[in-house]
């Protein structure tokens, strides 16, 4: 008898989605969103070329290829420097690419690093194959977050296999200047560690100057993944990608995912084609979106200066902000919700295994459209009522 012994451990329930399973579709007011607000199908569809159009009345609906389609891969690749379409695979959302990732380039004698808090798939899958090193994200009351990328470097050990970084992040809006994100590579490259750069925020910076170069154009062992969820504003397409100079791996990652989704929804890949092609514009208006909703925000808050301590992220759409009241962060996000309906993500979404601290910021999200003007009508008059003490 053959018996092998797998070492790897389960998962643990993912807690962001574990809450949005429950909250996400009752709240009245989801004022936690990570996305921008989605186009509907038509305004997508009349930005159609007349060869997309075509390509759209003549869709078959089987199944496609595994690497994605070539036409939406070389688009894809239009959007770095140095990429072609062969070193782009496609995934279903940005989630399947983490999930085959992890699972492609670690084994359990392995060690990765990844700041805390994170967007939980990123500790927990990693963490379910080998060993972890959480660096904590930095708070100061003054200037907001930010990350010692020194700190990153010094974490690393001999068996260090991968570096996963975020950024703009989640849920900080956090984005590593790139002289840092060179010197990380410069140590990686060093070591021979892979970097992971989940950029699926990217495009969204609150000032354009803060964008920064994306990994895959500038290490050869560097994962750039990215999604249409975030700054495109398309989540439901569930059409994400890595994008790597590493072509060998890019193949293993392709053989991983005939274990999962084995190839991407044929509608979904011709409305990213679309959407990819009309990337200037789309990303213009979300751009504008954001910049009107902080700007609501801000006065908002404003009128509660002592209440909670805001700092604009520098990129995305997401924020972690502070709250300074007279009782837990954890109950003022549950009282928002059961008073009001408003639906903010409470400390304990973001708690990671890494950090036994436990945050007390909370995540907004100020991506989304009329909602979002109707959810701060809502968080104004909550607050009105029940923090009136805190008003200027
Ligand atoms: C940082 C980060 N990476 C990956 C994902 C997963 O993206 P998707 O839901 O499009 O698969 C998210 C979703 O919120 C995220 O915030």
């Amino acid at each position: 008898m053959n018996i092998q012994d797998s070492k790897s451990t389960p998962l643990p329930p993912f807690n962001l989605e574990v809450f949005l399973a429950e909250w996400e579709f009752k709240s009245p007011f989801h004022m936690a969103a990570s996305d921008i607000e989605t186009l509907p199908l038509n305004q997508l569809l009349e930005k159609a070329s007349p060869q997309e159009q075509k390509l759209w009345q003549s869709l078959q609906l089987g199944y496609t290829e595994t690497w994605g389609m070539p036409k939406l891969r070389e688009t894809i690749a239009q959007t770095y420097k140095n990429i072609s379409l062969n070193n782009i695979l496609c995934f279903s959302g940005a989630e399947e690419g983490l999930f085959a990732l992890f699972h492609v380039l670690l084994s359990p004698h392995d060690h990765v690093i990844v700041p805390t808090p994170n967007y939980q798939s990123s500790e927990t899958i990693p963490l379910s194959i080998c060993q972890c090193s959480g660096i904590p994200m930095e708070y100061s009351p003054s200037s907001g977050w930010s990350l010692n990328t020194q700190h990153i470097i010094d974490a690393i050990k001999p068996n260090t296999k991968l570096i996963a970084l975020n950024s703009p992040h989640n849920p900080t809006g956090f984005i590593i200047p790139e002289n840092q994100l060179l010197d990380i590579i410069s140590v990686a490259r060093k070591h021979n560690i892979s970097i992971l750069s989940d950029e699926v925020y990217r495009g969204v910076e609150q000032n354009p100057s803060h964008t920064t170069t994306q990994i895959a154009d500038l290490y050869e062992q560097g994962f750039s993944l990215n999604v249409m969820s975030k700054a495109y504003g398309l989540p439901g397409l569930r059409i994400g990608w890595i994008a790597s100079q590493n072509t060998k791996i890019l193949q293993k990652l392709e053989q991983f995912k005939h274990y999962l989704s084995i190839c991407n929804s044929a509608p979904s890949e011709i409305l990213a084609l679309i959407a990819l092609n009309n990337r200037h514009s789309i990303i213009k208006d979300n751009q504008k979106l954001i910049k009107d909703n902080l700007s609501l925000l801000k006065t908002l808050l404003a009128e509660f200066p002592e209440l909670i301590q805001w700092h604009t992220p520098l990129g995305g759409c997401i924020a972690f902000p502070l709250y300074n009241g007279p009782d837990t962060t954890e109950e003022f996000c549950q009282k928002l919700r059961e008073h009001s309906g408003i639906l903010l993500l409470p400390p304990s979404v973001y708690q990671s295994q890494l950090n036994t601290l436990q945050p007390q910021h909370f995540r907004i999200g100020f991506g989304r459209g009329a909602s979002f003007k109707e959810g701060i009508k809502a968080m104004h008059k909550h607050f009105n009522a029940f923090y009136p003490e805190f008003k200027a």
